[in-house]
């Protein structure tokens, strides 16, 4: 068949191009229309007015969410904080709680119910993901508003810029074109929308437009005689607005750089040089950049990093800006503002102002939510396995590396457990949804709401990520990182850690180390009987002796020696090295026996036989008998002494080759794993 001629015609390319979706986009996206077009699709459409905290909310909820129950707790799972924007990169795990917290704030602030009038601080200790949460909450706003549902407007005047020539002077706020309207009549039309309004909160515009509008208002006012319809008709344009950090609209990024250097400006904006020569005073807007980042995030956010780092006298501009809405630029008077101002500070700098005097105003203005550091297992994991993933690191990571090192970091997170009998160990199992004999749900949740200060101290992820990166770079003769190399560089990290301050903690820390490296020996021992005991025609073989013996045994019968064809009594010992495996004792094994035949009897009605697997605790038990069986004949603990003879290596390869294939091993941490649990057999026959 002929391949199919490709299109070379610039025309159709071009054509195809311009007719495809994406391209369509562009033209919504740069919609440009009349005021009184603008209005009329208010109408049609009222939710391109909400303020920026109703629209962050809608935002935040566009993206879905399942409500579960989980330990006999209601949590919500909000989609956005999975982060839809870069495929997970930012995703934040297991802090439901907190995350819930913060949607209520943006739907109380949504109704109207005050917190809209409120800074809103998280807190928390450093690497906690205050900042990813920020950052998410941005992109989920650029986002929103490229979207037909999230779409918002502003408007230009068609009045020449003298200096720079410009046909429209854009309104310096991005503010809201119905702001145009006068109070009065702006109440009425609010109404009507608020009528027409599917949304469940009241749309609301409230207060002035900046300075720079205001000031052209007025003059072309008084150049029309008063006529309010020949302004807005012949000189507003609208236009959607697109946020974008990038481009500085409609989001602001504050960070204090010098404690001495910072500058007013920066939040309000400053007197642009050139214009004044032009316009003469540096009293008119026209002669001023409404840039700072309370200016530039009208409409959107404003993010104030590390916010008790500012200067005490911009703590009381940006606690002025929430409570009135409005901020004051040189020269000008307060100007309103709309949008959404987020701050975010470690625990340790709000500790330490805790005593000032400023405090008090600040705590009354903000809504402080707690973000803590994840607790579940679980959870952990996922953090580090988006960092460290095989297209990234380019070696092998070792089963159970990362597990590991996240076991530690949550550890050292949780309270001890006030009821007796329950180790730390126990309560993060608990808490990552196994279960513990003797423990109930509601064990649980009386254990988490008992632990109120639990994930705000402990290791950041920042240092487990630290660490396992370590790891894989440090480690340049072999093509595997594996628990130990990054149990030590955790270990070893902990001398120099500049987050922890007393002795006391290090050697706390160290002991958990301790607990964990325990932990990894029964996962690796585990993980070794298991891929020794998985050979399924051995257990089947086990398995079908077992019965021959247990049905001789419960019909006081003999059983025939395959290899002598003589008459035998049932192998008592055989019988019970299986069944001790799982703690049968000596006085139930008759019941234990006479349950699998009845079993096995009924199925056998039914014209099926029996298949081992669909009896857990005999599988189990098989399994651990096999192991004990082929341990010995596996000789695994000749590894410890380097003499392995060719029958055992061929043994020993099998097991490997069942590690790399069924356990995600690869040859270098298959040998680790082998040697590591042959010293730890070779400690124990030594105790023996
Ligand atoms: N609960 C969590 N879920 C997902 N990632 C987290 C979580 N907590 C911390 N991280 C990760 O830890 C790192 C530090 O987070 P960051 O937002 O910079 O913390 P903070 O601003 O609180 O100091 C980031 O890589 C972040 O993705
Ligand atoms: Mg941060």
């Amino acid at each position: 068949m002929a391949a199919k001629k490709p299109n070379l015609d610039p025309d159709q390319i071009l054509q195809a191009i311009y007719d495809s979706p994406d391209v369509q986009g562009f033209r919504d996206l740069q919609w440009q229309g009349t005021f009184k077009e603008y209005l009329q699709l208010a109408m049609e459409d009222p939710a391109v007015v909400r303020h920026a905290h109703q629209r962050v909310y809608d935002m935040i909820l566009s993206h879905g969410m399942q409500e579960y129950d989980y330990q006999k707790q209601r949590l919500i799972k909000y989609n956005f904080f999975g982060d839809p924007f870069s495929n997970g990169q930012d995703a934040i795990y297991g802090i439901e709680k907190p995350l819930m917290q913060l949607v209520a704030h943006f739907k109380s602030a949504a109704y109207g119910f005050g917190t809209e009038k409120r800074v809103l601080l998280l807190h928390g200790p450093v690497g906690s993901s205050k900042s990813t949460i920020a950052r998410l909450l941005k992109r989920g706003l650029e986002q929103y508003s490229r979207s037909k549902e999230g779409r918002l407007f502003t408007f230009g005047w068609k009045v020449k810029d003298e200096v720079t020539g410009q046909e429209i002077i854009w309104s310096p706020m991005n503010e809201e074109p119905l702001k145009l309207i006068p109070a009065e009549p702006r109440k009425k039309l609010l109404a009507q929308l608020n009528a027409l309004n599917k949304l469940p909160y009241k749309l609301n515009i409230e207060g002035d437009l900046d300075p720079l509008s205001r000031k052209l208002m007025r003059e072309l006012i008084a150049q029309y005689n008063g006529d309010w319809r020949a302004v807005i008709d012949k000189h507003i344009v609208v236009k959607r607005l697109l946020i974008s950090e990038k481009d500085r609209v409609g989001i602001g990024t504050f960070q204090p750089k010098d404690e001495k250097n910072q500058d007013a400006t920066e939040l309000t904006g400053d007197v642009n040089y050139r214009k004044i020569a032009f316009y003469g005073v540096d009293s008119d807007p026209r002669a001023f950049n409404f840039d700072g980042e309370f200016c530039v995030a009208n409409r959107g956010i404003v993010e104030f990093v590390e916010v008790l780092k500012l200067d005490v006298a911009f703590l009381y501009d940006l606690l002025g800006a929430s409570q009135e809405h409005s901020i004051k630029p040189k020269k000008f008077p307060q100007t309103d503002i709309d949008e959404v101002i987020i701050g975010h500070t470690n625990a340790p700098e709000y500790r330490k102002l805790q005593s000032n005097e400023l405090m008090e105003a600040f705590r009354d203005r903000t809504v402080k939510i707690d973000v803590p550091y994840n607790t579940t297992l679980d959870h952990e994991i996922r953090i580090y396995r988006k960092d460290f993933t095989p297209e990234r690191v380019n070696k092998h990571i070792a089963p159970h590396t990362v597990e590991i090192a996240a076991m530690w970091a949550v550890l050292t997170r949780l309270e001890e457990p006030k009821r007796g009998g329950i180790s730390l160990l126990q309560k993060l199992k608990l808490y990552n949804g196994k279960s513990v004999p003797g423990m109930t749900e509601d064990n649980i949740r009386e254990m988490r709401a008992e632990a109120h200060h639990e994930g705000m101290e402990g290791i950041s992820p920042r240092y487990i990520q630290d660490k396992i990166s370590n790891a894989i770079v440090n480690h340049t003769t072999t093509d595997t990182v594996n628990p130990f190399m990054v149990l030590n560089e955790l270990e070893s990290g902990l001398s120099h850690h500049s987050l922890i301050n007393s002795e006391d903690t290090r050697k706390y820390y160290r002991e958990l180390l301790g607990v964990v490296r325990q932990e990894y020996e029964e996962i690796a021992k585990n993980e070794v009987q298991r891929a020794i005991s998985a050979d399924e025609d051995a257990i089947a073989r086990l398995c079908s002796n077992y019965i021959d013996h247990v049905k001789a045994f419960t019909q006081r019968e003999r059983v025939r020696n395959k290899y002598t064809g003589e008459l035998e009594e049932p192998d008592e010992r055989m019988m019970r090295g299986i069944e001790e495996k799982i703690d049968i004792s000596e006085s139930r094994k008759d019941d234990f026996r006479r349950e699998i035949m009845n079993y096995i009897g009924a199925l056998a009605l039914e014209g099926r036989t029996f298949d081992y697997k669909t009896n857990e605790r005999l599988h189990r038990a098989l399994e651990l008998k096999l192991f004990e069986d082929q341990k010995d004949s596996i000789k695994l603990t000749s590894l410890v002494s380097n003499v392995v003879d060719k029958e055992t290596q061929a043994k020993i390869d099998v097991v490997k080759q069942r590690l790399i294939q069924k356990y995600g091993y690869n040859d270098t941490s298959a040998n680790d794993l082998l040697n590591f649990v042959a010293s730890i057999f070779a400690r124990g026959d030594a105790k023996e």
